[in-house]
């Protein structure tokens, strides 16, 4: 049987980081496409020199030539500039459309029944972008931000309770901005509602509250925190396993339900736009979409952050 093929364009951070790791979890055959010559080389065969320590046994390739990417099972796109201190993703916009209307024309071009996530940033936008220029179905084009974003505030309520990482279950919504909208009713400890643990932690509603808020506002603004401190890029090492996360459910049909970023038709009350929501993700890329209950002040939250989306994808004037 034939192995999976990986295409991943952009060889910068995020794409060295998302080769190493297809290889380690022998993925498929990873192909690393980079417009700077030399640089997707190098980083694939210092990845596959290794491969005798670590016992891995893939094809590692980088690149310069699309036609490289021929056959792709899925292809994720982390070209174009990350921020830099003070800049928001948004700012990011006029020059990475022109990264991604190049990208997506190299996909549409030789990886036509691929599957593709999307992590470039401002992320709903270069998403919608990615699937207008390939034209491919919306379930095949999709971005990364949830799965990221969620982890963010999981690891802040696990670290704020004393608990291991992996008994919390949180989930955001929205636009990968400022204005998403983490759902901390639906966040738990091992099944147990977050706030109720808080309370026993502070003794009062209104510390557990104040303390919440608190996190809240820690993981809208994650990324420019990491931003801040390196200075010279974002982050690279969770945006790289949040994607693989979402290409292993894709890859192996796990049917896992991530925070996906996609096409809505009338869910949560949006039409036409590309929004973080949860997803089943298996072998046909997004094969549901789950709608669930709002309550007023999340759908306000929602209904602001979809409004940020609608504002910049309207700005591209596609
Ligand atoms: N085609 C392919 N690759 C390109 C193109 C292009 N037209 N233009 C730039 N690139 C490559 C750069 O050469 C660079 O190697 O994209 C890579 C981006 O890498 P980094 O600058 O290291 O950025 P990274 O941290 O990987 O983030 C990439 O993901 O999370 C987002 O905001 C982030 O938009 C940014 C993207």
């Amino acid at each position: 049987m034939a192995r999976k093929k990986i295409s991943l364009i952009g060889g910068g951070q995020i794409g060295g980081v998302l080769a190493q790791l297809c290889a380690l979890r022998e993925l498929g055959d990873v192909v690393l496409f980079d417009i700077v010559e030399g640089l997707p080389q190098g980083k694939m065969l210092d990845i596959a020199e290794v491969g005798p320590v670590d016992g891995f046994d893939v094809n590692l390739k980088g690149t310069n030539s699309y036609e490289d990417i021929k056959d792709s099972d899925i292809v994720i796109v982390t070209a174009g500039l990350p921020r830099k201190p003070g800049m928001s993703r948004d700012d990011l916009i006029e020059v990475n459309s022109k990264i991604m209307t190049q990208v997506a024309e190299g996909i549409k071009q030789y990886a036509p029944n691929s599957i593709v996530i999307v992590i470039s940033n401002p992320l709903d936008a270069m998403v919608t972008l990615c699937q207008k220029i390939t034209g491919f179905p919306y379930n095949r084009v999709i971005g990364q931000a949830g799965v990221l974003d969620s982890s963010r505030f999981a690891a802040f309520i696990a670290w704020e309770l004393g608990v291991s990482v992996k008994d919390v279950v949180a989930m955001t919504l929205g636009g990968h901005g400022d204005d998403m909208v983490p759902l901390v009713r639906y966040t738990s400890v091992c099944g147990i509602p977050v706030m109720e643990l808080l309370e026993q932690k502070y003794g009062s509603a209104a510390k557990a509250k104040e303390v919440m808020e608190a996190m809240v506002k820690r993981t809208r603004g994650a990324g420019g925190e990491v931003v801040a401190l390196l200075k010279t890029g974002s982050a690279f090492y969770s945006p790289a396993s949040s994607a693989i996360a979402m290409a292993e459910s894709i890859l192996g049909d796990q049917k896992r339900v991530l925070p996906t970023c996609a096409y809505l038709q009338g869910e949560f009350g949006v039409n036409g736009y590309y929004v973080g929501v949860p997803c089943v993700l298996g072998e046909k890329g997004i094969e549901r979409i789950i709608q669930f209950k709002l309550d007023a002040e999340e759908q306000a939250m929602m209904d602001k952050s979809v409004a940020a989306v609608k504002g910049l994808v309207d700005s591209m004037k596609l």
